[in-house]
Protein backbone atom coordinates (compact mmCIF):
# COMPACT_ATOMS: atom_id res chain seq x y z
CA UNK A 1 0.00 0.00 0.00
CA UNK A 2 1.43 3.09 -1.01
CA UNK A 3 -0.35 6.65 0.08
CA UNK A 4 0.50 10.35 -1.08
CA UNK A 5 -0.07 13.01 1.90
CA UNK A 6 -0.01 15.52 -0.04
CA UNK A 7 -0.38 19.48 0.46
CA UNK A 8 0.29 19.31 4.36
CA UNK A 9 2.41 21.49 6.88
CA UNK A 10 4.78 19.11 7.85
CA UNK A 11 5.54 19.76 11.64
CA UNK A 12 8.53 18.16 13.20
CA UNK A 13 10.45 19.21 16.29
CA UNK A 14 13.42 21.03 14.36
CA UNK A 15 11.27 22.28 11.69
CA UNK A 16 8.21 22.95 10.22
CA UNK A 17 7.77 22.89 5.98
CA UNK A 18 5.02 22.97 3.17
CA UNK A 19 5.99 18.98 2.00
CA UNK A 20 4.50 15.95 0.69
CA UNK A 21 4.70 12.44 2.55
CA UNK A 22 5.33 9.03 0.70
CA UNK A 23 4.06 6.30 3.03
CA UNK A 24 4.83 2.68 1.71
CA UNK A 25 4.32 0.05 3.31
CA UNK A 26 4.79 0.64 6.97
CA UNK A 27 7.17 3.42 6.39
CA UNK A 28 7.93 6.94 5.24
CA UNK A 29 9.59 6.75 2.22
CA UNK A 30 10.23 10.73 0.93
CA UNK A 31 9.47 13.70 2.15
CA UNK A 32 9.61 16.04 -0.70
CA UNK A 33 7.30 19.08 -3.06
CA UNK A 34 5.24 18.41 -4.97
CA UNK A 35 5.65 14.68 -5.46
CA UNK A 36 2.46 13.92 -7.11
CA UNK A 37 3.87 15.81 -10.24
CA UNK A 38 7.18 13.98 -9.90
CA UNK A 39 5.42 10.90 -11.34
CA UNK A 40 4.85 9.03 -7.75
CA UNK A 41 2.24 6.52 -7.89
CA UNK A 42 0.10 5.32 -5.01
CA UNK A 43 -3.00 3.63 -4.30
CA UNK A 44 -4.19 6.41 -2.28
CA UNK A 45 -3.77 10.21 -2.00
CA UNK A 46 -4.70 12.38 1.10
CA UNK A 47 -5.30 16.09 0.73
CA UNK A 48 -3.91 18.06 4.08
CA UNK A 49 -3.66 21.15 2.84
CA UNK A 50 -4.45 23.57 5.67
CA UNK A 51 -3.94 20.91 8.02
CA UNK A 52 -0.33 19.42 10.26
CA UNK A 53 1.02 16.24 9.33
CA UNK A 54 2.75 15.22 12.56
CA UNK A 55 5.14 12.10 13.81
CA UNK A 56 2.50 10.29 16.03
CA UNK A 57 2.41 11.25 19.87
CA UNK A 58 4.17 9.18 22.23
CA UNK A 59 3.03 8.58 25.37
CA UNK A 60 6.19 7.24 27.53
CA UNK A 61 3.58 6.90 30.79
CA UNK A 62 0.42 4.72 31.52
CA UNK A 63 -0.82 2.09 33.42
CA UNK A 64 -3.40 -0.01 31.55
CA UNK A 65 -5.24 -2.97 33.40
CA UNK A 66 -2.60 -1.79 36.25
CA UNK A 67 -3.85 -3.44 40.04
CA UNK A 68 -3.89 -0.45 42.51
CA UNK A 69 -5.47 0.72 45.25
CA UNK A 70 -7.46 -2.26 46.09
CA UNK A 71 -8.88 -2.77 42.33
CA UNK A 72 -7.63 -2.20 38.51
CA UNK A 73 -6.78 0.74 36.56
CA UNK A 74 -10.48 0.43 33.93
CA UNK A 75 -8.47 0.61 30.96
CA UNK A 76 -7.23 -2.45 29.24
CA UNK A 77 -4.35 -2.63 26.76
CA UNK A 78 -7.32 -3.00 23.96
CA UNK A 79 -9.24 -0.07 25.25
CA UNK A 80 -6.77 2.22 26.32
CA UNK A 81 -4.55 1.97 23.26
CA UNK A 82 -7.78 2.78 20.52
CA UNK A 83 -8.05 5.92 22.87
CA UNK A 84 -4.88 6.91 22.62
CA UNK A 85 -5.08 6.38 18.53
CA UNK A 86 -8.27 8.63 18.50
CA UNK A 87 -5.92 11.56 20.41
CA UNK A 88 -3.70 11.06 17.79
CA UNK A 89 -1.09 8.93 20.13
CA UNK A 90 0.55 5.83 18.29
CA UNK A 91 2.79 4.48 20.43
CA UNK A 92 2.53 4.15 24.61
CA UNK A 93 5.06 2.66 27.06
CA UNK A 94 3.35 1.11 30.28
CA UNK A 95 5.23 -0.43 33.20
CA UNK A 96 5.36 -3.81 33.75
CA UNK A 97 5.28 -4.28 37.88
CA UNK A 98 7.64 -6.73 39.80
CA UNK A 99 5.09 -8.44 42.01
CA UNK A 100 7.06 -7.79 46.23
CA UNK A 101 8.81 -10.76 46.69
CA UNK A 102 8.73 -12.04 43.58
CA UNK A 103 10.57 -11.33 40.16
CA UNK A 104 11.05 -9.02 37.21
CA UNK A 105 10.39 -11.87 34.79
CA UNK A 106 6.98 -12.63 36.30
CA UNK A 107 5.72 -9.02 36.42
CA UNK A 108 7.15 -8.87 32.85
CA UNK A 109 5.52 -12.40 31.45
CA UNK A 110 1.83 -10.60 32.88
CA UNK A 111 2.49 -7.82 31.23
CA UNK A 112 3.21 -9.19 27.87
CA UNK A 113 -0.06 -11.60 28.44
CA UNK A 114 -1.80 -8.20 29.17
CA UNK A 115 -0.96 -6.80 25.98
CA UNK A 116 -0.30 -9.06 23.49
CA UNK A 117 -2.87 -9.33 20.34
CA UNK A 118 -4.66 -6.06 22.05
CA UNK A 119 -3.08 -3.45 21.00
CA UNK A 120 -4.45 -1.17 18.65
CA UNK A 121 -0.71 0.94 18.17
CA UNK A 122 2.65 0.15 18.99
CA UNK A 123 3.78 -0.10 22.81
CA UNK A 124 6.47 -0.67 24.70
CA UNK A 125 7.27 -1.16 28.91
CA UNK A 126 9.00 0.19 31.79
CA UNK A 127 10.08 -1.99 34.81
CA UNK A 128 8.47 -1.05 37.96
CA UNK A 129 10.71 -2.80 40.75
CA UNK A 130 9.09 -2.84 44.04
CA UNK A 131 11.76 -5.24 45.87
CA UNK A 132 15.65 -4.37 45.32
CA UNK A 133 17.16 -7.62 46.01
CA UNK A 134 20.59 -9.36 44.73
CA UNK A 135 18.78 -10.89 42.40
CA UNK A 136 16.33 -8.38 41.15
CA UNK A 137 19.36 -6.49 40.47
CA UNK A 138 21.26 -8.91 38.40
CA UNK A 139 17.52 -9.72 36.92
CA UNK A 140 17.42 -6.32 35.84
CA UNK A 141 20.74 -6.95 33.25
CA UNK A 142 18.50 -9.33 31.53
CA UNK A 143 15.32 -6.83 31.30
CA UNK A 144 17.43 -4.18 29.72
CA UNK A 145 18.32 -7.05 27.05
CA UNK A 146 14.75 -7.63 26.33
CA UNK A 147 14.27 -4.18 25.33
CA UNK A 148 13.01 -3.00 28.36
CA UNK A 149 15.68 -0.57 29.23
CA UNK A 150 14.45 1.69 32.24
CA UNK A 151 13.10 1.20 36.08
CA UNK A 152 10.96 3.02 38.01
CA UNK A 153 11.28 3.06 41.22
CA UNK A 154 9.32 5.17 43.82
CA UNK A 155 9.85 7.23 47.30
CA UNK A 156 6.28 7.51 47.70
CA UNK A 157 3.71 4.44 48.97
CA UNK A 158 5.42 2.98 51.99
CA UNK A 159 4.57 -0.97 52.07
CA UNK A 160 3.58 -0.79 48.19
CA UNK A 161 6.06 0.42 45.91
CA UNK A 162 8.07 2.46 47.87
CA UNK A 163 11.92 1.66 48.20
CA UNK A 164 14.33 2.86 50.45
CA UNK A 165 17.86 5.47 49.59
CA UNK A 166 20.11 2.12 49.64
CA UNK A 167 17.88 0.25 47.25
CA UNK A 168 17.47 3.23 44.68
CA UNK A 169 21.18 4.01 44.95
CA UNK A 170 22.11 0.15 44.64
CA UNK A 171 19.66 0.04 41.45
CA UNK A 172 21.58 3.68 40.21
CA UNK A 173 25.03 1.82 40.29
CA UNK A 174 23.68 -1.28 38.11
CA UNK A 175 22.40 1.11 35.58
CA UNK A 176 25.53 2.30 35.20
CA UNK A 177 26.71 -1.36 34.53
CA UNK A 178 23.82 -2.25 32.38
CA UNK A 179 23.53 0.90 30.58
CA UNK A 180 18.75 1.18 31.84
CA UNK A 181 17.81 4.28 33.22
CA UNK A 182 15.68 5.27 36.66
CA UNK A 183 13.17 6.62 36.20
CA UNK A 184 11.97 8.17 40.07
CA UNK A 185 8.41 8.46 41.32
CA UNK A 186 9.73 11.42 44.02
CA UNK A 187 7.50 12.50 46.77
CA UNK A 188 8.59 11.27 50.38
CA UNK A 189 6.08 8.95 51.04
CA UNK A 190 6.79 8.05 54.87
CA UNK A 191 6.47 11.83 55.62
CA UNK A 192 3.32 12.23 52.93
CA UNK A 193 1.77 9.72 55.40
CA UNK A 194 2.45 11.38 58.74
CA UNK A 195 0.45 14.20 57.54
CA UNK A 196 -2.22 12.35 55.77
CA UNK A 197 -2.90 10.15 59.03
CA UNK A 198 -2.87 13.41 61.11
CA UNK A 199 -5.72 14.89 58.41
CA UNK A 200 -7.55 11.92 58.72
CA UNK A 201 -7.59 11.57 62.28
CA UNK A 202 -8.75 15.20 62.63
CA UNK A 203 -11.63 14.00 60.53
CA UNK A 204 -10.40 15.39 57.64
CA UNK A 205 -11.53 13.00 55.38
CA UNK A 206 -12.51 14.46 52.01
CA UNK A 207 -10.41 14.60 48.90
CA UNK A 208 -9.37 17.73 49.03
CA UNK A 209 -7.18 16.29 52.05
CA UNK A 210 -5.37 14.16 49.96
CA UNK A 211 -3.86 17.05 48.18
CA UNK A 212 -3.04 19.20 50.90
CA UNK A 213 -1.14 16.26 52.86
CA UNK A 214 1.41 16.09 50.07
CA UNK A 215 3.47 19.06 50.36
CA UNK A 216 4.92 20.50 47.46
CA UNK A 217 7.95 20.69 49.73
CA UNK A 218 7.81 16.84 50.34
CA UNK A 219 8.55 16.67 46.01
CA UNK A 220 11.21 18.64 46.06
CA UNK A 221 12.74 17.32 48.78
CA UNK A 222 12.56 13.60 47.27
CA UNK A 223 13.50 15.11 44.07
CA UNK A 224 16.34 16.59 45.30
CA UNK A 225 17.66 13.20 46.86
CA UNK A 226 16.92 11.10 43.83
CA UNK A 227 19.26 13.57 42.08
CA UNK A 228 21.94 13.47 44.64
CA UNK A 229 21.78 9.55 44.70
CA UNK A 230 22.45 9.75 41.28
CA UNK A 231 25.09 12.35 41.46
CA UNK A 232 26.59 9.92 44.01
CA UNK A 233 26.05 6.33 41.52
CA UNK A 234 27.14 8.62 38.98
CA UNK A 235 23.84 7.84 36.74
CA UNK A 236 21.06 9.92 34.82
CA UNK A 237 17.58 10.15 36.43
CA UNK A 238 14.22 10.85 34.55
CA UNK A 239 12.01 11.82 37.37
CA UNK A 240 8.48 10.77 36.00
CA UNK A 241 5.19 13.06 36.56
CA UNK A 242 6.56 16.16 38.19
CA UNK A 243 4.20 18.52 39.44
CA UNK A 244 5.59 20.99 41.81
CA UNK A 245 7.73 24.12 41.34
CA UNK A 246 9.99 22.77 44.37
CA UNK A 247 10.46 19.96 42.36
CA UNK A 248 11.67 21.67 39.41
CA UNK A 249 13.74 23.79 41.15
CA UNK A 250 15.96 20.91 42.07
CA UNK A 251 15.82 19.79 38.90
CA UNK A 252 16.92 23.06 37.54
CA UNK A 253 19.79 23.25 40.22
CA UNK A 254 20.92 19.33 39.11
CA UNK A 255 21.24 20.43 35.33
CA UNK A 256 23.14 23.38 36.54
CA UNK A 257 25.29 21.04 38.64
CA UNK A 258 26.38 19.40 35.31
CA UNK A 259 24.24 16.05 36.48
CA UNK A 260 22.13 14.72 33.96
CA UNK A 261 18.71 14.78 35.50
CA UNK A 262 15.88 14.86 32.91
CA UNK A 263 12.27 15.14 33.73
CA UNK A 264 8.70 14.94 32.50
CA UNK A 265 5.26 16.73 33.39
CA UNK A 266 1.83 15.95 32.66
CA UNK A 267 -1.13 17.61 31.18
CA UNK A 268 -3.21 17.79 34.73
CA UNK A 269 -0.27 19.43 36.36
CA UNK A 270 -0.51 22.19 33.73
CA UNK A 271 -4.59 23.06 33.59
CA UNK A 272 -6.03 21.42 36.56
CA UNK A 273 -5.16 22.87 39.88
CA UNK A 274 -5.98 21.95 43.34
CA UNK A 275 -9.27 23.69 43.48
CA UNK A 276 -10.28 20.49 41.39
CA UNK A 277 -10.24 18.35 44.43
CA UNK A 278 -12.11 20.94 46.34
CA UNK A 279 -15.66 20.08 45.81
CA UNK A 280 -16.75 17.77 48.04
CA UNK A 281 -16.43 14.00 47.42
CA UNK A 282 -16.74 15.08 43.41
CA UNK A 283 -12.86 15.63 44.02
CA UNK A 284 -11.74 12.12 44.08
CA UNK A 285 -12.24 12.47 40.31
CA UNK A 286 -9.14 14.62 40.47
CA UNK A 287 -6.78 12.24 42.53
CA UNK A 288 -3.97 11.32 41.85
CA UNK A 289 -0.08 11.60 43.40
CA UNK A 290 1.89 14.10 42.98
CA UNK A 291 -1.68 15.80 43.50
CA UNK A 292 -2.58 18.95 41.44
CA UNK A 293 -1.47 22.18 42.82
CA UNK A 294 -2.23 25.58 43.38
CA UNK A 295 -2.37 27.39 40.02
CA UNK A 296 0.72 29.39 40.66
CA UNK A 297 2.70 26.04 39.86
CA UNK A 298 1.58 26.17 36.31
CA UNK A 299 3.61 29.31 34.89
CA UNK A 300 6.82 27.68 36.73
CA UNK A 301 6.33 24.44 34.73
CA UNK A 302 5.64 26.20 31.40
CA UNK A 303 9.07 27.50 31.55
CA UNK A 304 10.34 24.55 32.50
CA UNK A 305 8.66 22.88 29.15
CA UNK A 306 10.34 26.09 27.33
CA UNK A 307 13.75 26.14 28.77
CA UNK A 308 13.76 22.65 28.59
CA UNK A 309 14.39 21.67 31.87
CA UNK A 310 11.38 19.33 31.31
CA UNK A 311 12.04 17.49 28.11
CA UNK A 312 8.95 15.25 27.79
CA UNK A 313 4.95 15.42 28.52
CA UNK A 314 3.61 12.09 29.00
CA UNK A 315 -0.02 11.58 30.96
CA UNK A 316 0.46 9.33 33.69
CA UNK A 317 -2.96 7.82 32.37
CA UNK A 318 -4.52 5.43 35.68
CA UNK A 319 -8.69 5.81 35.25
CA UNK A 320 -10.71 4.46 38.19
CA UNK A 321 -14.45 4.74 37.40
CA UNK A 322 -15.83 7.55 39.93
CA UNK A 323 -19.18 4.75 40.70
CA UNK A 324 -17.68 1.89 42.20
CA UNK A 325 -13.95 2.91 42.04
CA UNK A 326 -12.50 6.74 43.55
CA UNK A 327 -16.10 6.04 45.26
CA UNK A 328 -13.86 3.01 47.60
CA UNK A 329 -12.62 6.22 49.10
CA UNK A 330 -15.99 8.00 50.58
CA UNK A 331 -15.07 8.57 54.14
CA UNK A 332 -11.23 8.07 53.69
CA UNK A 333 -8.99 10.04 50.92
CA UNK A 334 -6.51 7.52 51.92
CA UNK A 335 -8.29 5.03 49.57
CA UNK A 336 -9.57 6.59 46.37
CA UNK A 337 -7.68 4.76 44.15
CA UNK A 338 -5.08 7.58 42.75
CA UNK A 339 -4.83 8.27 39.15
CA UNK A 340 -6.20 9.93 36.14
CA UNK A 341 -7.86 9.70 32.65
CA UNK A 342 -5.62 11.81 29.68
CA UNK A 343 -4.21 9.36 26.98
CA UNK A 344 -6.78 10.45 24.81
CA UNK A 345 -6.61 14.17 25.43
CA UNK A 346 -3.44 14.87 26.02
CA UNK A 347 -2.05 15.78 22.34
CA UNK A 348 -4.97 18.11 21.66
CA UNK A 349 -4.62 19.89 25.44
CA UNK A 350 -1.21 20.68 24.60
CA UNK A 351 -1.96 22.29 21.48
CA UNK A 352 -4.52 24.36 22.50
CA UNK A 353 -3.05 25.28 26.04
CA UNK A 354 0.70 25.32 25.26
CA UNK A 355 0.63 26.28 21.78
CA UNK A 356 -2.37 28.37 20.92
CA UNK A 357 -2.08 29.56 24.76
CA UNK A 358 0.98 31.02 23.36
CA UNK A 359 3.31 28.53 25.86
CA UNK A 360 5.06 26.89 23.33
CA UNK A 361 5.65 26.30 19.78
CA UNK A 362 3.76 24.17 16.96
CA UNK A 363 7.39 22.52 16.87
CA UNK A 364 7.92 22.25 21.05
CA UNK A 365 4.48 20.86 20.92
CA UNK A 366 6.12 17.97 18.40
CA UNK A 367 8.83 17.48 20.56
CA UNK A 368 7.48 17.38 23.72
CA UNK A 369 4.76 15.10 22.68
CA UNK A 370 6.41 12.80 20.42
CA UNK A 371 10.31 13.43 19.28
CA UNK A 372 11.88 13.74 22.88
CA UNK A 373 10.11 10.68 24.17
CA UNK A 374 11.55 8.72 20.91
CA UNK A 375 15.08 10.21 21.95
CA UNK A 376 14.53 9.42 25.43
CA UNK A 377 13.53 6.06 25.17
CA UNK A 378 15.25 3.73 22.72
CA UNK A 379 12.71 5.22 19.64
CA UNK A 380 15.01 7.68 17.89
CA UNK A 381 14.72 7.54 13.91
CA UNK A 382 12.29 4.80 13.91
CA UNK A 383 9.56 7.14 15.52
CA UNK A 384 9.12 10.45 16.71
CA UNK A 385 9.62 12.04 12.93
CA UNK A 386 8.64 12.04 10.14
CA UNK A 387 11.43 11.66 8.01
CA UNK A 388 12.39 8.64 5.19
CA UNK A 389 12.82 5.51 6.84
CA UNK A 390 11.11 5.97 10.04
CA UNK A 391 7.46 4.11 11.03
CA UNK A 392 4.93 5.75 9.21
CA UNK A 393 3.16 6.94 12.60
CA UNK A 394 1.66 9.72 11.18
CA UNK A 395 -1.13 12.35 12.41
CA UNK A 396 -2.91 14.71 10.03
CA UNK A 397 -4.16 17.42 12.63
CA UNK A 398 -6.14 20.06 12.46
CA UNK A 399 -5.21 23.06 14.05
CA UNK A 400 -8.38 25.37 13.72
CA UNK A 401 -10.90 22.23 14.52
CA UNK A 402 -12.35 22.66 18.08
CA UNK A 403 -14.17 20.17 20.38
CA UNK A 404 -15.53 19.71 23.54
CA UNK A 405 -14.55 17.17 25.56
CA UNK A 406 -16.41 15.05 27.53
CA UNK A 407 -17.06 11.27 28.99
CA UNK A 408 -20.17 11.40 26.90
CA UNK A 409 -17.92 11.51 23.48
CA UNK A 410 -14.76 10.01 24.81
CA UNK A 411 -13.28 6.55 23.90
CA UNK A 412 -11.42 5.94 27.47
CA UNK A 413 -13.31 3.09 29.16
CA UNK A 414 -13.89 5.86 32.38
CA UNK A 415 -17.39 7.25 33.38
CA UNK A 416 -16.11 10.91 33.67
CA UNK A 417 -13.52 13.05 32.05
CA UNK A 418 -11.32 15.83 34.54
CA UNK A 419 -11.70 18.26 31.01
CA UNK A 420 -15.60 17.93 30.65
CA UNK A 421 -16.91 20.47 29.09
CA UNK A 422 -13.60 22.06 28.21
CA UNK A 423 -13.52 23.24 23.97
CA UNK A 424 -9.99 22.71 22.81
CA UNK A 425 -8.89 24.06 19.65
CA UNK A 426 -7.24 21.09 17.51
CA UNK A 427 -7.72 17.01 16.62
CA UNK A 428 -6.14 14.39 14.98
CA UNK A 429 -8.36 13.60 11.46
CA UNK A 430 -7.16 10.90 10.17
CA UNK A 431 -3.94 8.77 12.26
CA UNK A 432 -1.76 6.27 10.82
CA UNK A 433 0.11 3.25 12.43
CA UNK A 434 2.62 1.94 10.33
CA UNK A 435 1.39 2.85 7.25
CA UNK A 436 -2.30 1.83 8.15
CA UNK A 437 -5.09 4.34 8.74
CA UNK A 438 -6.71 3.84 12.60
CA UNK A 439 -8.51 6.74 12.80
CA UNK A 440 -10.45 8.57 10.00
CA UNK A 441 -13.73 10.96 10.52
CA UNK A 442 -13.93 9.96 14.39
CA UNK A 443 -14.36 6.43 13.32
CA UNK A 444 -11.64 3.51 14.56
CA UNK A 445 -10.28 1.44 11.12
CA UNK A 446 -7.83 -0.49 12.38
CA UNK A 447 -8.12 -3.98 14.04
CA UNK A 448 -7.13 -5.66 17.85
CA UNK A 449 -3.95 -6.31 17.93
CA UNK A 450 -1.87 -4.51 15.63
CA UNK A 451 0.32 -2.97 17.79
CA UNK A 452 3.49 -4.68 18.19
CA UNK A 453 5.66 -4.78 20.92
CA UNK A 454 8.69 -2.46 20.64
CA UNK A 455 12.28 -4.09 21.91
CA UNK A 456 14.09 -0.62 22.44
CA UNK A 457 17.56 -0.16 22.78
CA UNK A 458 18.60 1.62 25.89
CA UNK A 459 19.58 5.12 26.10
CA UNK A 460 21.15 5.48 30.36
CA UNK A 461 24.67 6.08 28.47
CA UNK A 462 24.16 8.22 26.23
CA UNK A 463 21.39 10.39 28.30
CA UNK A 464 24.90 10.02 31.40
CA UNK A 465 26.46 11.59 28.71
CA UNK A 466 23.98 14.12 27.83
CA UNK A 467 24.01 12.63 24.17
CA UNK A 468 20.13 11.14 23.70
O1 LIG B 1 -1.77 8.73 40.86
C1 LIG B 1 -1.02 8.10 40.12
N1 LIG B 1 0.02 8.71 39.63
N2 LIG B 1 -1.28 6.83 39.83
C2 LIG B 1 -0.49 5.96 39.04
C3 LIG B 1 0.69 5.39 39.77
C4 LIG B 1 1.88 6.29 39.72
O2 LIG B 1 2.41 6.64 40.77
O3 LIG B 1 2.36 6.63 38.64
ZN1 LIG C 1 4.30 7.38 40.00
ZN1 LIG D 1 2.43 6.51 36.81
Amino acid sequence: MRTLIANGTVVNADGSAEADVLVDGEAIALVGHDLASAGVTVDRTIDARGRYVIPGAIDAHTHFDMPFGGTMSKDTFETGTRAAAFGGTTTIIDFAIQPRGGSLREGIDAWHAKAEGNCAIDYGFHMIVSDVRDDVLAEMDQVVGEGIPEFKLFTAYPGVLYSDDGAIFRAMQRSVDNGGLIMMHAENGIAIDVVANQNADSGHTEPWYHGVSRYPVFEGEAANRCIRLAEAAGSAVYIVHLSARDALDAVRAGRDRGTPVYAETCPQYLFLSLDDLGNGFEGAKFVCSPPLRPKEHWAELWKGLQADDLQVVSTDHCPFDFHGQKEMGRGDFRRIPNGLPAVEDRLDLMHDGGVVGGHISRERWVEVCSTAPARMFGLAGRKGVVAPGADADLVIYDPNRRHTISASTHHMAVDYSCYEGRTVQGGSDIVMSRGRVIVENGTYCGSRGDGRFLRRAPTGDALRRGVA
